[in-house]
Parts: C-alpha cells; structure tokens; sequence
C-alpha cells in the first residue's frame, strides 16, 4: 500500500521520531510504501510529495523540527483547498493519510476523513492541550526546558530581588506553565485555566516580598488573563492563525506589577525555544510508540482515528469525537501549583 505521511501546525521536538517508526514498520513490518508531503497540508494541497526509505530516516531520532517541514495551512479553510488534497492523493495512488498535528491539523483530518480519505492521525503540541490523550508528542520537551529555564532565573531572580515574570507558550491551556511552575518552584503560576486577579497577584507579592522573600518568580501562560471585573483590562492579541503574539501578556503583566508594587520586575518570554532542539528520550518514545501505532492501524483498516496515550497503553481514539476539543488542566494539578507558592 502506498501511505502518505504529514506534519502540519507548529513543529515540536520528537515529530522525526514519529517519521522514522512509521517509515521502519511500514516499510519493514508491512512492506509498505511511504511518501512524505513537505510542509503539511500546503505540500499536500501542492503535490510538494517526497519519498521516504530507511535511507531517509537516518539518524533523525535525537534530531529536534521535522524533517518533513511544516506549515500553518488548511484545506478545508481554503478555496478549492480540499480539491487540491484530493487530486494529489489520486496521482500520486496513496491509499491511507497519516497526519501529525494539534488542533489545527486534527481539525482539518476530520475534514479530510469525511470526504472519504483513510486517515490516522497522530497528536504532537508542546501546549499538551489535544483532547483524547494524556500526553502529545513536544510536551515534555517543552516542560524540560521551561524548567531549566526557570531554575536558572531563581539564582538571578535571588541575587538582584526582583520579580521575574517567565511566559511561556500555551493558547488555551496551561500545561507548560503548571508543570515548569511545578517544577521549578514558581511563586505564582497564571494559567488561561483560572483567570487571575491582578489585584491579588500584588497583594501576594507584598506580603510575601514583606514577609520573608525579597524575589519572586511568576510563571504566565501565554493564553492567560485578568478575571473580567477586577482592575486590569487586557485583551489576548492574536496572529492570523489564532497564534498569540508573544510576549504581550508577560511584558503587560510586568508592567502592572512594576507599577503597582514598585518592585524591580524583569520580563523573559521563553518563545520558541521550548520548541526547539533535541528531544527528551520521553518524547522520542512517545513519538515512537505512536507512528507504530498508526501505521499498524492504517495496515489494519483503520480510519478517522488518533493514536492516544492513557495510562500506560497507546489506544486508537475516534477523531471526530476529539476535533474542535480543548483539553485543559484540571483544577486538582492548578491547586498544586497555587498551594507550593
Ligand atoms: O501551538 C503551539 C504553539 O507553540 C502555541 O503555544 C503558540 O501560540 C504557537 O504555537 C506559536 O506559533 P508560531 O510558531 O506560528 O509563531
């Protein structure tokens, strides 16, 4: 069987990982052909198509990015869009679609998938917020960095007695944040989870700063923001793709602590380099386990499916049920973070 693969949205580390598994089985186990299309669902809309052999995938393991290339594009939002899929699909004879993306390229996988393409999608994001599976390839990544990040700020955060605001990514939830927050020992964590009162961020900070500490450290979500009715006004600033700009929340939210406490606050948004470099072997088991999994799905007659984690086990989850969904943090891990402050 001919197979095509993609990776589509924002890239994170461990998407070659994912290549490399379905490229080894299906080739190997199943003896099947694997094409690449380059640059997600624009190179699939373009014909962008390459192939893809043992050859091609070697030593992509410990690699960060995708070797696929990627792109914020989706046919179904595009005229004559999903025409263009389809036409490529019939030249080029591939039977079966495996896709890697977040809510985006999920989204548009269930749209493929109903105009009767076999497809088998995989999750990837480093804002972990795909519905339908405990974790997503780039997660844990992200977090590691988040967290090294963070501990490095302590040390300066300490000697200079400042507030450190960290931003880190996370659109509609909060995952990185809790975690690093977690993890790296944050004084506050600001998740789009929980909407925040700037008013009791600065009381905290006095209290504390009067208390028994002469730093700080908060740790905001890009996607966080001020409770409607409390005293800050703060509107979420977002690109064409529903990306937020970066940086707007944590340079607006140091300013207002600054102003308000007098405390010398320093900003550092985190950007993509929580997407970048080398993968965590966790992730890299992740992205394994999960281009296994979908090619032995596609082998099987699976379709309009996601490979999902829950617990322990790789499962098949249906993607019409997961598309349009937020998976947010519950309240028990945002009251860890908030409780540790
Ligand atoms: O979806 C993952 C994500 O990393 C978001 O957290 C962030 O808002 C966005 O991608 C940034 O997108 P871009 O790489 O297009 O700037």
């Amino acid at each position: 069987m001919r197979v095509g693969l993609l990776t589509g949205g924002g890239d994170v580390p461990g998407l070659n990982a994912a290549v490399r598994a379905v490229v080894k089985r299906g080739e190997g186990e199943h003896g099947h052909t694997i094409v690449g299309f380059r640059n997600g669902w624009r190179g699939l809309a373009d014909g962008d198509v390459m192939p893809l052999t043992r050859q091609h995938i070697r030593n992509v393991l410990p690699t960060g990015g995708t070797m696929l290339g990627t792109a914020r594009y989706h046919p179904h939002a595009d005229d004559g869009g999903m025409e263009a899929v389809l036409a490529t699909l019939e030249a080029e004879r591939v039977e079966a679609l495996i896709c890697i993306g977040g809510d985006g390229t999920l989204h548009a996988a269930s749209k493929v998938a109903e105009a009767g393409v076999r497809i088998v999608a995989i999750p990837k994001t480093i804002d972990n917020d795909v519905w339908g599976t405990d974790r997503s390839i780039g997660f844990d990544t992200a977090v590691s960095i988040a967290t090294e990040a963070v501990d490095r700020i302590h040390t300066t955060a300490e000697s200079h007695n400042r507030v450190m605001i960290v931003e880190v990514m996370g659109r509609h939830a909060g995952w990185i944040a809790v975690s690093a927050g977690i993890a790296g020992g944050a004084e506050l964590v600001l998740a789009p989870e929980d909407p925040f009162d700037i008013d009791r961020v600065v009381r905290f900070l006095k209290h504390r700063h009067r208390a028994h500490a002469s730093f700080s450290i908060i740790v905001v979500a890009e996607g966080a923001v001020p409770a409607e009715g409390t005293s800050m006004q703060y509107r979420t600033q977002l690109g064409p793709f529903g990306e937020i700009v970066a940086g707007a929340i944590g340079e607006r939210l140091g300013a207002e602590i600054a102003d308000r406490t007098g405390f010398d606050t320093r900003v550092t948004v985190l950007g993509h380099v929580q997407r970048g470099g080398t993968p965590t072997p966790s992730d890299r088991i992740l992205g394994s386990r999960f281009g296994v999994a979908a090619i032995d799905a596609v082998s099987a007659g699976s379709s309009g499916v996601m490979t999902a984690l829950h617990g322990e086990d790789v499962v098949l989850v249906d993607l019409a049920e997961i598309a349009g969904k937020v998976k947010q943090v519950p309240a028990d891990l945002l009251a860890v973070a908030g409780t540790l402050a």
